[in-house]
């Protein structure tokens, strides 16, 4: 069931059940943190591996020493510059927090989304809630209530309406050093060079790895059914694969429209922003118009040009 009614999510989540959520990123899977039971179901409505944590979603910083300890001084002024918003902090986690949330880890990934909607079930609730991106393991991250009733269907009670995700991908993640200097487990919805301008220089760890090193790095992730290639050789690739019926990704308007099938430009004028909120939308339309190849365009290796890159690359693996 789809529902404009904050009430009804609470009571579903007051009942231990599971409520897809509409945060600014993409809609999630939302269980209590502390019932057994809505964890067991978000994993098992995922089919994800147990090994792979939870994000926890709090409704202000003010809540992030019920779960969370040991907190640096440059975490909290991240949070400062960007909460509520697009950034997952990995920090220390309270005893209180359940291992099967955070797949026994002794760090929890915690943030405040900024969707009002969400903000607001998350104050009338005392407890914080976990919530992976609301799609089945490995496929494409939703981006409406639609793309999550589609997966789901009724094995999933309630679906919280809240229109399509402004940002379009998901929150980056960054987690802290001994020396508590910020490393990047995650490109997402704010750029390195944002988080750059707050904390200092930034280290990357999110190269693809076959066996990661932290849950979460899996190389395969938000994949669509049809075969997809990244390129940066346009012209190239459709000639070579010109027997197929060719779904195209390009980062602005192209010449290369004309030659296939259906073409997503993700932003006619070059606008980060735009391209990336159009990103996870445009692969779920490709997906269903019975193509045989998607070709996706490299994005330019700057700003959000650099997550987009980083979900086309996990989905053509
Ligand atoms: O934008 C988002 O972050 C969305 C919305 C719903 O908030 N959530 C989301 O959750 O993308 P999920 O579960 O699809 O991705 C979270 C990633 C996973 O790959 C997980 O492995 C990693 O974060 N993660 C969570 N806790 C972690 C931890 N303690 N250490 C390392 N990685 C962690
Ligand atoms: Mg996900």
């Amino acid at each position: 069931m789809t529902t404009n009614s904050i009430e009804i999510a609470k009571q579903v989540l007051d009942n231990n059940d599971v409520v897809s959520i509409p945060t600014e990123t993409v809609y999630g899977l939302a269980g209590n943190v502390f019932s057994e039971n809505a964890i067991t179901k978000i994993f098992t409505l995922k089919k994800r591996p147990l090994n792979n944590p939870l994000i926890v979603h709090i409704q202000s910083k003010e809540y992030l020493n019920r779960v969370v300890k040991n907190v640096p001084q440059i975490a909290l002024k991240l949070a400062d510059s960007f909460w509520p918003g697009p950034l997952t902090l990995l920090l220390q986690k309270q005893d209180a927090i359940p291992d099967n949330v955070t797949a026994g880890l002794s760090t929890v990934g915690v943030r405040v989304p900024n969707h009002p909607i969400t903000l607001e079930l998350l104050k009338n609730l005392d407890y914080p809630i976990a919530a992976p991106s609301a799609n089945p393991f490995n496929r494409i991250s939703p981006t409406s209530s639609k793309h999550v009733a589609t997966y789901f269907g009724d094995e999933l009670t309630c679906i919280l309406e809240g229109g399509e995700c402004e940002k379009g991908v998901e929150s980056t993640i960054i987690g802290f050093n001994n020396a508590n200097q910020p490393i990047l487990f995650r490109h997402g919805a704010i750029s390195i060079a944002q988080i750059e301008k707050v904390a200092g220089k930034v280290i990357v760890e999110t190269i693809l790895k076959e066996q990661p090193v932290a849950p979460g790095m899996h190389s395969k992730h938000y994949a669509p059914k049809t075969k997809i290639i990244m390129t940066n050789d346009l012209e190239g690739s459709i000639q070579r694969n010109n027997k197929q019926k060719i779904g195209l990704i390009t980062f602005k308007e192209s010449k290369f429209k004309e030659r296939v099938f259906h073409c997503e430009v993700l932003s006619k004028s070059g606008d980060f922003n735009e391209a990336s909120r159009n990103f996870y939308l445009a692969l779920h339309r490709l997906d269903e118009l019975g193509l045989t190849l998607i070709i996706a365009e490299e994005m330019p290796k700057v700003d959000l040009g650099l997550t987009l890159n980083d979900r086309l690359m996990r989905a053509t693996k």
